[in-house]
């Protein structure tokens, strides 16, 4: 039996560990913006990111309705402190000012990251994260509706994946869509310090290793492998022919939800 060693505590933030998003976003000239960001949770196809309201970041992404969450991997550090303490708003506001952070115009020299195109959307990919998902913004919520002089301060930003572009390295090895996450190495804050994720604890339910490992091929097995025989899933050339035609379809789809909230 577990004995009794809790006690109350109260941190003054509740970091407890998540993977850092570096979040490029439109600025009003036509460069890119980038921010790190940590505070992001996926489900399904949709990202919620918790953001400072007066950040260049959320500035960008409220006006344009675009962004890419680009994931670093535990190597990245040094471009990530790079990116620390500064901001894309001139001038400074008051808050982060008395924090010490600089405007800084042009982060991808500052952090030795290089742009790639995106396909959907109009902010740069980062080339240097192995993962960049290119998002379309959905809706927004102030946070702390309780509080009124804290509430706005923070929004919650519902965002849509629209594509994910990925090393392929980090691809599971027999399958089209699946991610190895042995290869996958994130990088994790908590409570302002970086972290690698240990070795692979244990399976949960439908993990595909577990399926493997126990031979129980399910029904969703069929399903992968007539994917993967899909003559349409490998063709780039047509896909890119039709990127304007679904980023319009897209961009409308969006546009109705946003109306709808
Ligand atoms: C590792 C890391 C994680 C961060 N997480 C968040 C976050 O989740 N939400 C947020 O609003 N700011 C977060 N910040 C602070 C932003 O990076 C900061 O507000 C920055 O000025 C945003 O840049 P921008 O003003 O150019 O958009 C984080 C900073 C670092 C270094």
């Amino acid at each position: 039996m577990a004995s009794n060693t809790h006690s109350v505590i109260s941190p003054a933030i509740l970091y407890w560990g998540t993977p850092v998003v570096l979040i490029t976003s439109q600025n009003e000239d036509g460069t890119s913006n980038i921010a790190p960001m940590s505070s992001a949770f996926w489900l399904g196809h949709s990202c919620v990111l918790g953001l400072d309201a007066t950040s260049k970041t959320t500035e960008n992404l409220l006006r344009t309705k675009e962004c890419v969450l680009n994931l670093p991997s535990d190597t990245m550090v040094a471009a990530v402190n790079e990116l620390a303490g500064t901001t894309g708003s001139n001038p400074v506001s008051a808050s982060k000012a008395s924090r010490d952070y600089k405007f800084v115009k042009d982060k991808w020299t500052k952090a030795q990251l290089s742009p790639q195109p995106s396909d959907f959307v109009q902010p740069s990919r980062i080339a240097e994260c192995p993962v960049q998902m290119e998002c379309q913004f959905l809706q927004v919520t102030n946070l702390r509706p309780d509080l009124p002089d804290r509430c706005g301060l923070v929004l919650a930003i519902e965002v849509r994946v629209l594509r994910i572009h990925i090393d392929d390295e980090l691809r599971m090895e027999g399958y089209a869509n699946r991610v190895d996450p042995d290869k996958w190495h994130p990088l994790i804050m908590s409570f302002q310090e970086f972290y690698g994720l240990k070795e692979c604890q244990g399976w949960t339910h439908g993990s595909r290793k577990k399926t493997i490992a126990l031979n129980l091929d399910g029904p969703w097995k069929k399903r992968e492998e007539e994917k993967q025989t899909d003559p349409s899933l490998g063709l780039v050339v047509s896909q890119k022919r039709n990127i304007e035609d679904s980023r319009k379809a897209t961009l409308q789809g969006c546009q109705e939800m946003t109306m709808m909230h």
